[in-house]
């Protein structure tokens, strides 16, 4: 590269519709082939990670996006990736504008981290490449941090798995137009088609084979992106990401495979550096070999911290052998789903909070799910409840550190669930001491059928749960300084395109009182 970045934010950064960079400040044959590429806007745009002044963008530039090597057809050489921020839609104001490279040795993929902005404001951005412009997405920064005034919107999804439907309701969570996204894992997944199916069959099948290498999962990121509900969803408002397990292999577990893999720790790192090409994340997530810094926080003014956790990358391995099981390793002390250091670093961050909410965006069931009736306890050894001593040191520590409104938010179940949660959740007299909402899938699982809530088992076995829903869909939440409303939404069918989205029921957690009451119960479609 003949030329630095800061020579090219001062010549690039014009105010206007027209934002040309002058040819004499990139080297003659760099510019000529940015005119000459076809549209590499194929993946859409997205933000992510708003803080008080400013916010991540993203895009990746593909012109072949499912091309076999991950490298989306483009050539073998950075690109300038011109952008622009403004305050209209129409991009009369432009407040900020500037020019990153995309390379070829991160898949043409540009993160633009901005900050200097105003608080609690809507923006507008864009790409451009030689002649071709991007879609326009929609952003936010998020609230002066000494604020409460503002009510947020915010949706949060998981396990969105493209061969099992059409994303349906990431197009409907679009249309709601929320503030902010939190994908709390399996955004997508790594099976090679006809691996994962549904009844009746997939109608949609993955590109490419289980994804192994750094070209598999590029391509995989492709395919997803390329779809233009998950696009939309991106293009509305910023996100907030963390993995699960199907973003590197079914129920890994720090550096432990679900089944024997020699070739392990590469899968994992070549998975963690497509995950940050592909996602709208702050450099401090550049993945260093097999590490990546994925836990974090963010603060949403003084209504909200979101305290996003990694629960896959520093867990010890699954006892008795993963599944349903009543197995003693669950209740070790010694055992931790988070890690020491991320618990110690939650902890503190419970302790110095201000917000009124304190969310925790994760991974997998917090709250006890125990299958059996009798005395025994058969619980999911890949959750919470197969690390009750981590459940209960984080539980106790937002007590102890007097947190005003902790909730828990969860996906990976592929149903819509509620729960109290609880000190002791073998006393039904223990006190109520925070909620968990989860959200079902976008898609994984298929359509999925509705039911009488209270008819499934799970309810009668643990009173702590008060709802359960198996349609895909979303959860939109709206938060204010009184109260957390939360709308289970659910599309009747995902195999075929183009279903409408309903809330299934609301319930409310009241400020200062732990613990969820039910507004809303949608009656049964007579099938
Ligand atoms: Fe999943």
């Amino acid at each position: 590269m003949s030329i630095s970045r800061r020579t090219l934010l001062a010549t690039g950064a014009l105010a206007g519709v027209a934002i040309g960079l002058p040819a004499t400040a990139l080297t003659k044959a760099t510019a000529a082939h940015a005119k000459t590429l076809a549209d590499p806007f194929t993946l859409g745009v997205a933000s992510g990670d708003p803080d008080h002044d400013g916010f991540v963008l993203w895009t990746r530039l593909a012109v072949e996006p499912l091309a076999e090597d991950g490298l989306g057809g483009m050539p073998d050489r950075f690109i300038p990736v011109q952008w622009q921020v403004a305050t209209d839609e129409r991009f009369r104001h432009v407040v900020r504008a500037g020019v990153e490279f995309a390379r070829p040795e991160a898949a043409h993929s540009v993160h633009v981290e901005l900050g200097g902005l105003l608080p609690g404001r809507e923006y507008f951005y864009r790409f451009r490449v030689g002649n071709h412009l991007s879609p326009v997405g929609r952003t936010r920064t998020a609230p002066a941090p000494w604020t409460i005034t503002s009510a947020l919107a915010m949706a949060f999804v998981s396990c969105s798995q493209y061969e099992h439907g059409y994303f349906t309701a990431y197009r409907r969570l679009a249309e709601d137009e929320p503030d902010l996204v939190l994908h709390l894992g399996d955004y997508q997944y790594e099976y090679a088609k006809d691996t994962y199916n549904i009844p009746g069959g997939n109608p949609r099948d993955h590109e490419g084979p289980e994804t192994r290498t750094l070209a598999n999962y590029r391509q995989r990121h492709a395919q997803y992106k390329m779809d233009q509900d998950l696009q939309a969803a991106h293009a509305v408002a910023p996100w907030l990401v963390v993995w699960d397990d199907h973003e590197i292999e079914n129920n890994w577990a720090d550096e432990v495979p679900e089944q024997p893999d020699a070739d392990f720790l590469a899968r994992r790192e070549a998975a963690f550096k497509a995950y940050y090409e592909n996602m709208p994340l702050r450099r401090t997530g550049i993945p260093r070999g097999i590490d990546m810094q994925l836990y974090r926080r963010i603060r949403w003014g003084r209504l909200a911290n979101f305290h996003m956790l990694d629960t896959r990358q520093y867990r010890d391995d699954q006892g008795c052998g993963d599944g349903y099981k009543d197995c003693p390793a669950a209740v070790d002390p010694a055992r931790s789903i988070t890690g020491a250091e991320q618990e110690a670093w939650l902890l503190d961050g419970f302790r110095r909070s201000e917000a009124r909410w304190d969310i925790l965006g994760q991974q997998v069931f917090f709250a006890q799910r125990d299958n059996n009736s009798g005395p025994k306890k058969v619980t999911s050894q890949d959750g919470w409840d197969g690390y009750v001593a981590s459940r209960d040191r984080i539980t106790r520590g937002w007590m102890a550190a007097g947190v005003r409104n902790p909730i828990v938010l969860t996906g990976d179940v592929h149903a819509h669930w509620a729960s109290d949660l609880k000190l002791n959740y073998d006393d039904p007299a223990s006190p109520t001491v925070g909620a968990e909402l989860v959200c079902s899938s976008i898609t994984s699982g298929g359509n999925g059928t509705d039911s009488i809530p209270s008819a499934h088992p799970f309810l009668s076995i643990n009173p702590h749960l008060r709802f359960y829903n198996n349609q895909r869909g979303y959860v939109l939440t709206r938060i204010d300084e009184r109260q957390l409303k939360a709308d289970f939404k659910v599309v009747p069918f995902v195999t075929t395109p183009g279903a409408p989205a309903y809330t299934r029921a609301s319930f409310v957690v009241d400020d200062g009182v732990p613990g969820l009451h039910q507004t809303y119960d949608r009656p049964i479609d007579p099938a």
